[in-house]
Parts: C-alpha cells; structure tokens; sequence
C-alpha cells in the first residue's frame, strides 16, 4: 500500500541551513547523501502508525470502562475487579492491572520517542514552519500542529496519571477514584488530559486513514471530507463523554469528601453489621 502521505513531516525538508554544522547535521547530510539505502524511516514510520493506532483503541475502551461510574457504582467497582482478575482467579490481584499499566506505559514512551522525530528542531525549523502554516491555511497542517502541541502536553500530563495507576492499582473503584478526583485534587489534570488525548487521538486516527488510503473514496475530496466529519464525531463523543464521566466523579468525591480513604463495598458483600453505613 502506497501511502499518500499529505504530511507537513516533509516540512522537515524546511530545516534551517545553519544547523548543518552540528555533528547530529553532518550525520543526517552523510545519510542523505545515500538515498534509497536504508529502510529504517519507513519501518520507524509504520512503528509509529502501530503504535498510534494500538494506544487510540486503548483510549476509546479506556473510556467505556471508566464511565461504567454512569451506570452504577456496583458497575465501574465490577469492571475494576474484572481487570484484577478477581473472577477468574478466585479474588483480586492488582498487579494484573499494574502489568497493563506497564505495558501501556511502555508503549506511550515509545510512541512518543518515535513522535520526537517529528518535532521542529530548534527556532528556525519552528519558525519556518510556523510561517509555512500560517501562509498556507490548510486544516490538515493546522490540525498536525495541534497534534504535536497536545502531544507535547500528553508527555508530562499522561504519564502523572500512569505512574499513579501503576503505583496504586488496588486503588481503583467508586469511592477511591472518586476521592483521588475530588480530595486529591486530580480533577484540573483529568479535565486537560481528556481534550490533549482525545484531540490528539482523534487527529491521529485521521492522519493514519489519510496516510495508509483506508476508507479512500473514488474521489479524494470527499473521502477526506468524509474522514474529516468522522474525526470531528469521534472527538465530540469522547470529550462529552468524558466531561459527563468526569462531572460523576466530582460529584462523588464531593458527597464522599467526609469519608476520604474509605473503600468502596458493594452492598452484595457488606456484613450485616456494616451495611447501611455507606
Ligand atoms: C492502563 C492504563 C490506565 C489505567 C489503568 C487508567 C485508569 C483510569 C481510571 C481508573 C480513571 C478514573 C479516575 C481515577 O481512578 O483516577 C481514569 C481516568 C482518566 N484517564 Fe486513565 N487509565 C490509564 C491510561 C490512561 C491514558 C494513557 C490516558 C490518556 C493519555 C488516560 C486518560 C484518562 C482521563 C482523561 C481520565 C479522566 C476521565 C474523564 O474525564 O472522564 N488514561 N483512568
């Protein structure tokens, strides 16, 4: 499959002059100066497309799971235990989750060091290309810039919130994830997390169906017009979503502000004595 590859990657060929007297320059000259030998940018290329793709799909059921919290409180605490495997396993091991967590996490650093390629090296670069943008108006290059400046921002704030999961696995449920929102102040990083991966993510999945001619029309116009109206759908849907699953665990937290630290138990398995109390 050809890719079409519209990309403002190849503004990358805007690289200032100057910078061709440092030695990573005299590397990247001495490369060029073989062209066609090598076969290592198009397998970093289709590396970063699989990974992409990969953390998208998990973002999307990332967010099915965690606004189970909308259906009940008894559905999001069954989905956390599900991922412990505590029914099939007999009772709950959080280290599953941390394992997931680690893989995710290993696959998001990779991604991102994959993404570094792409990024304007030093001002002029930025600059060049800022101006390039700014002459040329096309949605899709501004749209590629949103995408680096959201994926800019994912690098810090994403990886607070997988350090915390991987860290405090058994820490995942109504009133605990609730508390961590509210009481432990987490919801200003969730709420511009949400926009920086959906919008990113959204793009991102738009980029790669332009690129690798998925879901191409006989006219190229309309395929991208159509793909442009699925993107904007799909950040629409997850950001509400989101918002509403967001808005739940702030108002959780809030009621359950008082009882901070204490564990959520469905009222299935609270003892007689203690039930009532929650
Ligand atoms: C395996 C890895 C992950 C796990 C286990 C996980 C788990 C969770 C859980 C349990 C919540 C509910 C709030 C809480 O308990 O603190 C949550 C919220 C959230 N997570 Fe993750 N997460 C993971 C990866 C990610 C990644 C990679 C992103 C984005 C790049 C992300 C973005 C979010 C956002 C934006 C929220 C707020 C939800 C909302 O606005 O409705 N998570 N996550």
């Amino acid at each position: 499959m050809t890719p079409l590859n519209p990309s403002p990657e190849r503004h990358d060929l805007l690289a200032a002059s100057t910078a061709e007297t440092t030695p990573l320059a005299v590397a990247s000259v001495a490369s060029r100066a073989k062209p066609g030998k090598s076969r290592w940018p198009a397998r970093l290329d289709l590396l970063q497309s699989l990974s992409g793709l990969l953390l998208a799909l998990f973002l999307m059921a990332h967010m099915a799971f965690v606004s189970s919290i909308l259906i009940s409180h008894d559905a999001f605490y069954t989905v956390a235990r599900f991922f412990e495997g505590a029914y099939f396993l007999g009772k709950p091991y959080p280290i599953l989750v941390s394992g997931v967590v680690a893989g995710v996490l290993a696959l998001f650093v990779g991604h991102a060091w994959l993404a570094l390629r792409k990024f304007p090296a030093g001002f002029r670069q930025y600059r060049a290309f800022v101006a390039h943008k700014n002459r040329l108006r096309h949605g899709d290059t501004s749209m590629w810039w949103l995408q680096v400046w959201t994926g800019f921002a994912l690098f810090f704030m994403a990886t607070i919130h997988l350090y915390q999961m991987l860290m405090n696995p058994s820490l995942i449920g109504p009133y605990e994830s609730a508390d961590r929102v509210w009481t432990g102040n987490l919801w200003p990083l969730y709420l511009l997390l949400l926009f920086a991966a959906e919008l990113h993510a959204s793009i991102g999945l738009y980029r790669l169906a332009l690129k690798w001619g998925w879901f191409d029309a006989s006219d190229p116009n309309r395929s991208r017009r159509r793909l442009r109206w699925v993107k904007h759908g799909l950040s629409a849907f997850f950001i509400t979503l989101g918002l509403v699953t967001l808005g739940a665990y702030i108002d959780l937290g809030r009621a359950h502000a008082e009882h901070a630290g204490e564990r959520y138990v469905p009222a299935s398995q609270s003892a007689p004595a203690a039930s009532g109390r929650h």
